[in-house]
C-alpha cells in the first residue's frame, strides 16, 4: 500500500569507467531507450564528464548525479569538488558514503554526514549508501552497522533533511562480486531502515526511496524491485551498457 505513493528510481554508478566517447554514446543510448516509463532514472558519472553529460541530458528525463561530494563548502581543499560546483551543472543527485569511498578513501560516518549536509544545503539529493561487510553480516551486526551509519547523518542534519534524500542499501559483500542479496535478505534490511526512520518521522519514512545496490542485473532486478520496501536500484557494472541498464530500468 505504502509503496504506491513512492516513485521508483534507478541510478547508474559508472565508478571510474569510460571515456569521453563512451560516456556520450552511453548517455545517448539510455535516453533513446527510456520509452514511456515514468519511473525516475539517473546516472552518476565521473566528475570530468559532468559538464558534457549535463548538456546531453537537457530536455530528457535522464537526471545527472555525481559519485561523491566534498564535506566542506569551499576553500583550501585540493582535489575536492563542492556541492555548489555540482549544482552549477544541474546535478540532481550525489552519492555519499559509497562503500568504495569508505573502504579505499577513508570516508567515515562523520565525513559522510558532512557530505550529506553539503548536498542538502545546495539542493542536491544525497544518495546515502549504507551496508555491512560479509564479516559483519556473519557476526549478526548488519542492523547495528546500518543504524550507526544512519545515526551519524541523522545526528548532524536531523531527520527532516531526509525529506530530500535517498538511501541505498548496498551490502558490501554483494558489490561487484556477482553475489546478490536474495530478495528476502534485501527486503529485511530495507524494511528495517524504513521502520528506523519511521520512529523519528513516519511521513518521511513512508516517502523516502530506498534503493538496493550490489550486483543488481537484468535477471534479478524484477524480483528485488517487487519487494515492498525496495524502491529501485543503484547499479554499478550493469549500468555501463545502455541495454542492460535499460533492462533493469524497465523492470522497476
Ligand atoms: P555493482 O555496484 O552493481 O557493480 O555491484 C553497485 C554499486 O557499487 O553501487
Amino acid at each position: 500500500m505504502g509503496e504506491m505513493m513512492r516513485q521508483s528510481l534507478v541510478v547508474g554508478n559508472w565508478k571510474m569507467n569510460g571515456t569521453l566517447a563512451s560516456a556520450e554514446s552511453l548517455v545517448k543510448g539510455i535516453i533513446a531507450g527510456l520509452g514511456s516509463n515514468t519511473a525516475e532514472i539517473a546516472v552518476c558519472v565521473p566528475y570530468v564528464y559532468i559538464s558534457g553529460v549535463s548538456e546531453l541530458v537537457k530536455g530528457s528525463r535522464l537526471a545527472l548525479g555525481a559519485q561523491n561530494i566534498a564535506d566542506k563548502a569551499s576553500g583550501a581543499y585540493t582535489g575536492e569538488i563542492s556541492a555548489a560546483m555540482l549544482s552549477e551543472f544541474g546535478c540532481k543527485y550525489a552519492l555519499v558514503g559509497h562503500s568504495e569511498r569508505r573502504t579505499y578513501y577513508g570516508d567515515t560516518n562523520e565525513s559522510v554526514a558532512a557530505r550529506f549536509a553539503q548536498a542538502i544545503a545546495q539542493g542536491i539529493i544525497p544518495v546515502l549508501c549504507v551496508g555491512e561487510t560479509l564479516e559483519q553480516r556473519e557476526q549478526d551486526q548488519t542492523i547495528a552497522v546500518v543504524n550507526e551509519q544512519l545515526d551519524a547523518v541523522i545526528n548532524l542534519t536531523g531527520i527532516a533533511a531526509f525529506d530530500k534524500a535517498v538511501i541505498a542499501y548496498e551490502p558490501v559483500w554483494a558489490i561487484g562480486t556477482g553475489r546478490t542479496a536474495s530478495d528476502e535478505q534485501a527486503q529485511e534490511v530495507h524494511q528495517h531502515i524504513r521502520q528506523y526512520i519511521a520512529v523519528k518521522d513516519a511521513v518521511i519514512a513512508e516517502k523516502i526511496q530506498i534503493l538496493y545496490g550490489g550486483s543488481a542485473k537484468p535477471d534479478n532486478a524484477k524480483g528485488l524491485f517487487a519487494m515492498p520496501d525496495i524502491d529501485g536500484g543503484l547499479i554499478g557494472g550493469a549500468s555501463l551498457e545502455a541495454e542492460s541498464f535499460l533492462k533493469i530500468y524497465h523492470s522497476v
